[in-house]
This record gives structure tokens, sequence and C-alpha cells, in this order.
């Protein structure tokens, strides 16, 4: 028995919902093949894909997202068989686009076709919580929440909700042609933050959420504002400052970085709009001499 499934990459934190907050892209995309085999085991069989790096990732079950997360589904069900897994990597490494959720859903997809039981998208979450810490050392649904249900979710440590969005918004996502390990993009955010701060982020989400749900283009453009984790990680990202400033120069909602970077994000009230901003956005990295390329897509 044998399955196939993709998981498309995310733009994690939406800026203000740093670890709770994800939606997912038209972009690249990994794909897992996996085979039910009678060990009862993981075996990672082969990485590959055309993206830099992949034949580096390990091979060891526990030390791969997604073999981690196989694992993690088989011992919760006490499955007598096991898994063997081929993964295709199409989402570049350390590109904040969310590619190491990405491939343990897209293993835990495909293995779930092949229980005799399949459970629910839902379900799945835990063992996606347990693969993704295996990249960053945190338990964070922002990115493979999405993944699981599609489009822009809230993801909590035991919940995951998809949320209700116009249907004209849309994104730029501009990846540069660098690598931005997550757990350095997380060691910058280990000091503590003023509650003045605190209640100024919170301010921002709720004007967020709000604008979200009633479909206000000036309330989410008031609430896209991340004054948390923004400004420690911007000095990780050559040529964030000149992508930003394209974006809202060119109509964005807003803009900030995606999960841990360096990509950036930003928001439009239409697909013109995002369309014309793209490669002025794309410019900020490459006029620094950086390569970068721009994708648009419904949020
Ligand atoms: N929410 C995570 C972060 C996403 O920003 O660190 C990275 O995978």
């Amino acid at each position: 028995m044998h399955a196939r499934a993709f998981a498309p990459a995310s733009v994690g934190n939406i800026g203000v919902g740093f670890d709770v907050l994800g939606h997912v892209i038209d972009g690249p995309r990994d794909i897992a093949h996996v085979r039910r085999i009678s060990a009862p085991d993981v075996h990672i069989e082969s990485i590959g894909g055309a993206v830099e790096g992949a034949d580096r990732l390990p091979l060891h079950a526990p030390d791969n997202t997604a073999g981690r997360a196989l694992q993690s589904l088989r011992a919760a069900l006490s499955l007598p068989f096991g898994f063997a897994l081929t993964l295709e990597k199409g989402i570049p490494l350390g590109s904040g686009l969310g590619g190491s959720a990405a491939s343990c859903v897209a293993a835990l997809v495909a293995a779930n076709a092949l229980l005799d039981a399949p459970l629910s998208r839902e379900a799945l979450y835990p063992f996606a919580l347990d693969g993704e810490s295996v990249a960053s050392g945190a338990r964070h649904g922002d990115n493979v929440a999405p993944m699981l249900l599609g489009g822009v979710t809230l993801s909590t440590a035991d919940r995951l909700i998809a949320l209700d969005v116009p249907d004209w918004l849309f994104a730029v996502v501009v990846h540069p042609d660098q690598v931005l390990e997550t757990r350095r993009s997380r060691a910058v955010l280990e000091d503590p933050y003023a509650l003045h701060d605190v209640v100024t982020h919170s301010t921002h989400l709720a004007l967020f959420l709000t604008g979200l749900q009633r479909g206000d283009r000036e309330l989410i453009r008031a609430g896209l504002h991340d004054v948390l984790v923004e400004p420690r990680r911007a000095p990780l990202i050559p040529g964030f400052a000149a992508v930003k400033a394209a974006a809202l120069a060119n109509g964005a909602l807003g803009a900030s970085i995606s999960g841990g970077g360096p990509s950036v994000f930003a928001w439009f009230d239409s697909r013109e709009a995002a369309e014309r901003a793209a490669p002025a956005m794309r410019a900020g990295f490459t006029d620094a001499g950086i390569e970068a390329q721009a994708y648009v897509s419904p949020v």
C-alpha cells in the first residue's frame, strides 16, 4: 500500500500572531511518498528534490520532522505495522516558509490514508506538533495547522481553528536566497518584553482579528504591526527594511517577516495590488545583491 501527499508553503505568525496564526500560500510545496511496511518502525528511504541541502537532511527518523511525526502517530495508535517514507523537498530550507512543517504534514496525510481507519485532519495535529518540534525546539502550530486545514488558522497547544477571512485578501511572499535557521531566529526573542509593548501587541492582535472577522480593511491595516518579534529579528535579515518599505509604498495593508524569516510577506486587498507590488518588494532584496523569488497568492 502506497500513498502520496503534498503540503504547501506557509506564512507563520502573520506578523501579530507569533506561534499561533498562519496561512498557506500557492507556491513551493513538499511531497511525501509513504508505504506501509510490515516492520513496526519508520524508515526514511530517501530525501530529494530541487532544494539546496535536501540531501543533507537527517534520514534517522527521530531526528527528522516527518520521521518523528510518523513515529508519534504509530506510537499513539499502537500500529502493528510501520511506514517507509520518501520526501521530495520543494520548500527551501531555513526560508521561513514552513519547510520542516510541510514535510511532516505531507508525511502524516499520506500515512493517514494508509490506516485502516484514517483520522480527521484535526486528529493529526498533535503528531504534526511532535514533528515540528524537532526543527525549532518548540511545539508551535502556526505552520502545521494551516497546512492541515488550508487557509488561515489559529492554533494553540491543543486546538486548531480555521478562520473565515475575506476573499479579497492576497499575499506577496518574497523569499531571498539566504538561510536563517529557526532556532537562531527564536534565540533573539529570549529576553523579557516590557508590559507596554505587550499591551500594544494585544491591541494590534485584537484589531487584526476583528478586521478579519468583519472584513474591514482599515482594522486589518491598523492591526498588522508587529512590535514584539519583528524588531528583534529584522536585523538578521539584510534587505528587510527595503522590502517592507516597498510593500507599504505599494498599498500593502501590512508587511512583516514570514515565520522565522528571512522571507517577507505583505497583505493586499486585491490580486491586482499584490501583483503590482511584488516586483518592487523583490527589488528590495535584489537591489542589495540578494537573489529573491516572489510569490503572489490568495490568503
Ligand atoms: N512561529 C515560528 C517562529 C515559525 O516564528 O519562530 C518558525 O517556524
